[in-house]
Formats: structure tokens, sequence, C-alpha cells
């Protein structure tokens, strides 16, 4: 199957932060996943880096947009990697790939009737790049902005966007899982059958954009062209490869519910104007909001999460994000709630089961590591698995997925004590019964590793690695019984060291 996810392209002039590394981690989580099961996977993410916001503060500091946007991109380049997370392409709006498709895609709109000329007379407000209605003002402000408002009267194109509103109902109906999850389709959909109004899509007198192939004295309008990066990257990704008849419109687009109308409505209905079909299917996650009053008093609040990427590693921060708050839900996370899963879960149910396991390894059985019989109810929870999991995550339960992960890890934890190797390894006779718990314990990790890889990549090959078997994180591996015999297995140095959160301040 081909699996093709996006990112939202970020805002080139705001920092990378949690919340914006929260989307690229699950992605990257998906598509490691989806590779696991063999599929042929592309990950797309970049940044948005057109509008009036950017070439404002290009002008406060006196140079071009363009030598802004180059200088601030790479800041950007850098925040998949620092999650671990890996793109099969980042792309940038000012990519010459990206402009030349952007005017052949709004050339087919206009082409199709579906573009008119008309004057837009209304509030603006730069930070949302939009135009605002009186009634969605406070205080004559922004509301999420709390910026003033400007009055902005200009000629502008306009799309043609309530021609599409029957067309899209009956996409929905015909679609129940393009958008998810539920309630973000009825939200979606309410906001259609409410009615839906043409937008502009181009901007007069704003010199730092895409110009329209059929009045260069425009530019398209941030929005109409962002979109279509999610088209335009297959153009060029691959220079001489055309990726659009492989890759469109197998796409599941990933976002937080601040776009929910742009995605779940205006590009389908763009889409649907130039002749591409829509989406596969798009998820609009919540909020990860971090709690500042929880944050520890010795951490300050100087650090952001992205920072301790540094301290508790990029495995850590992404156990974190995706552990704390349901997938898809918004919820308010600590500082010190990663330090804690760190400690307890990482460190002491995960980490500590390595470190027993080879250490009885190298111990009883002098680095030998023999698979052998061991309980019938640890390898059927390990055959359970793999469905299991694969099951929430194809629902997009990223967190039901890692939890049904860690189920076998803490049942792994009670099989050690409820059989008390150390006993079985002090009488002869039981000799077998030590090598049935020692197998049960390594082919658990072993698959436990490999359902995990997709979440925590290196702690999944660093387990592998210490139980000396194969890095193949194919998904029918996650099952009982792949144990292969294994020599000079020596006691795991920690996986996730101690942190002193102190001096992280
Ligand atoms: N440039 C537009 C997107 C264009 S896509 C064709 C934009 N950029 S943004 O920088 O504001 O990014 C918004 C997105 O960043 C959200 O939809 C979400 O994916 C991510 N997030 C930013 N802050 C977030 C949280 N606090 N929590 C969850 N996601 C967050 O909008």
């Amino acid at each position: 199957m081909r699996f093709y996810v996006t990112t939202p392209i970020y805002y080139v002039n705001s920092s990378p932060h949690i919340g914006h590394a929260y989307t690229t981690i699950a992605a990257d989580i998906v598509v490691r996943h989806r590779r696991q099961r063999g599929d042929d996977t592309f990950f797309l993410t970049g940044v948005d880096e057109h509008g009036t916001k950017v070439r404002r503060v290009a002008e406060a500091e006196g140079i071009t947009p363009q030598e802004y946007v180059d200088r601030v991109a790479d800041t950007w380049r850098a925040l998949p990697a620092r999650v671990d997370a890996r793109p099969d392409f980042f792309i940038r709006t000012s990519d010459e790939g990206h402009k030349a498709f952007v005017r052949d895609f709004l050339q087919r709109i206009y082409d199709n009737g579906d573009v008119y000329e008309g004057v837009y007379a209304g509030l603006y407000c730069v930070g949302c790049e939009s135009f605002k209605l009186e009634s969605e003002l406070v205080d004559g402000a922004c509301p999420d902005h709390g910026d003033a408002v400007q009055y902005l009267e200009e000629k502008n194109y306009f799309f043609r966007l309530s021609a599409y509103q029957e067309r899209l109902v009956r996409l929905y109906d015909e679609r129940p899982d393009l958008v998810l999850p539920r309630f973000r389709y009825n939200e979606a959909r309410s906001f259609i059958e409410g009615g839906l109004q043409d937008f502009s899509i181009s901007r007069a007198g704003e010199p730092w954009g895409i110009t329209l192939p059929w009045d260069e004295s425009q530019v398209a309008y941030v929005w109409a062209e962002a979109l279509v990066n999610y088209l335009s990257a297959l153009t060029y990704a691959r220079p001489g490869t055309d990726l659009r008849p492989t890759l469109w419109p197998e796409v599941r687009h990933l976002m937080a519910k601040d776009i929910l109308r742009f995605h779940c409505v205006y590009w389908p209905a763009m889409l649907l104007a130039a002749g591409y079909e829509v989406p596969k299917q798009i998820f609009v996650h919540g909020y990860l909001l971090l709690d500042e009053r929880k944050m520890s008093k010795s951490l300050g609040n100087v650090i952001s999460p992205l920072d301790l990427v540094g301290v508790y590693g990029a495995d850590a921060v992404r156990f974190w994000a995706i552990r704390s708050v349901s997938f898809g839900q918004d919820g308010t996370v600590s500082l010190d709630s990663l330090h804690e899963r760190y400690e307890r879960e990482l460190g002491n149910e995960l980490g500590n089961l390595v470190s027993r396991t080879t250490a009885m390894i190298a111990r009883y059985r002098d680095g030998r590591l023999q698979p052998a019989t061991g309980s019938a109810e640890v390898a059927q929870e390990l055959d359970d698995l793999g469905a299991s999991v694969a099951e929430r995550i194809d629902a997009w339960d990223l967190t039901g997925g890692l939890e049904a992960v860690w189920k076998v890890v803490r049942r792994l934890n009670a099989h050690v004590e409820e059989r008390r190797p150390w006993d079985l390894a002090k009488d002869g006779a039981r000799s077998a019964e030590l090598d049935g718990v020692l197998s049960d314990l390594a082919d658990g990790l072993r698959a436990v590793a490999i359902a995990l890889a997709a979440y925590v990549p290196t702690t999944a090959g660093a387990i592998l690695a210490s139980l000396r078997q194969p890095a193949d994180l194919a998904w029918e591996n996650v099952a009982s019984g792949r144990l292969v015999a294994a020599d000079s297995i020596q006691p795991a140095a920690p996986l996730f060291p101690r942190v002193d959160a102190p001096a992280v301040a």
C-alpha cells in the first residue's frame, strides 16, 4: 500500500516549539510504523514562507524577505532531526518548483471558471493572514493575536467556494472517514452546511508572494498557495520523477484543529476545481499545552521541552508527548511530567527490564541465549500484540497503540516477579524452567522493541542490539517464537541513565 503523510508547513517567522514538534513526531510515528508493515511511504514537512507577516519582519530587520527566509529556514529544517523524525522531503514555498506549480494550479481553477474579480472591503488581521468579521473581534482587535485589525479595500480575485457546497456535502456523505476524529468531521460538515462564502485568493499591492499567472500585479493569498504544497512537492521532490501518479490521492494530512477549515473545506474544494482527487484522509489532532504553573522551579521557565531533547533524548520527548495526551484530544502537560515518565516508565519499567534480563542471561547462562519453551500466556500476549497495536495506529490512536505495548512491558515485569529467576537459578533441577523464563523475557523484549520502534526508534535498536537480535523491524516479527540463539550477551548499560532534574536549570 502507498502511504503519504504530511504535516502543515509551519510559518517560518515564528520559532519551532513543542507544538510544532508534536505534529512532526506523530507523522513520523505513523510513517515509521507503516514502513514496518511494508507500505511504500512518503513523509512531507516544510515551511510556509510568504505573506505580509514575513515581509514586515524582514523590513524591520532591513533585509529582503528572501534573505530573511533563507536565514531562518535552517532552524526549521533542523526541527525534524531534533525529535528524530525523518521526512522524505522538506518543502519551502519559495522553492521555484512550488511557485511554478502553484501558478499552474491556480490557472486551472481560473480556466474552470471558478475565479472571478471582485472588491474586498473589510477588516484584516495580518497575524491570521485573513479577513475578520466585526463580530469576531474583541475590543476591536483580533482575539488570537491581540493585533489591531486594519481596514482593507482592494481588488481581489475570488474563488467560487459557494459553488462547491453541495459537492462537499456529497463528499462527506460518501466518505465518513474523510475527516477524523468523528467530532472534527461533524465540525467541518456543519461549517459546510452552514453556507460557504467565496474567498479571496489574491492580494493586490503585496510584493512578497507568488504572482498570479493571469494578472502579474497580484500575488496569491498565502493560504491559497500554501495548501498546494502537498501536491507541488510531489512534482520536484525527486528530480526527474513525478510522484503524483503514485502518491496522489493516497495522502493523509495531519494538523491541529486551528487550521481545520482550510484543510477540510477550502482544500478539497480547490482540488475539485483544479481537477484533482481529494485527499484520502485528514486527521485533526488537539493542542498540546504546557502548564507553566506546573513547571518545576528547578527547571525554570527558560527551558522548552524541545531543548530538553538534549537532556532526556529525542525518544523520551516523543514518548512523553504521545503518552501524556490521548492523541486527537487537547491536553496539558508539564516539564515535570517529562521527568517523571522518564524515570518511572522508561527507566524503571522498560530500562530496568532490559538491564535485568541481560544481566541474568550473562550471569546464569554465561551470556548464552537459547530459545526455549516458556509461558504459553506470555506467548499468547506477544501473538496478539502486533494486531492490537496496528489496529490502534490505523485508527490514529497513537496513544492507545503505545499503551498496548506498555501492557506487555508490565506483563513481562510481573513475569519476573512471579517466576523469580534468581530462585530457579539456585536449583539445578529447575534449569529448563529458568531457560523458559529467560527465553520469555528475551523474546518479549524483542517483540516489544519492534512494536515500539516507530515511537522510540533509538531505544528499540538498543534493545535488539543488547539481546543480539536481528535489527529487522518487519511487523510480522511482533509475535512470539522469533527469538534467535545468541551468545556473548553482556549486562546492558542503562537505557535511560539518571538525569538530575535540578542540574538542568
Ligand atoms: N502555515 C500554516 C499552515 C499551512 S499548511 C498548508 C500554519 N502554520 S503554523 O506554524 O501556525 O502551524 C500550525 C500547526 O502547528 C498546527 O496545526 C499544528 O500542527 C502545529 N501546532 C502548533 N502549536 C501546537 C500545539 N500547541 N499543539 C498541537 N499542535 C500545534 O498554520
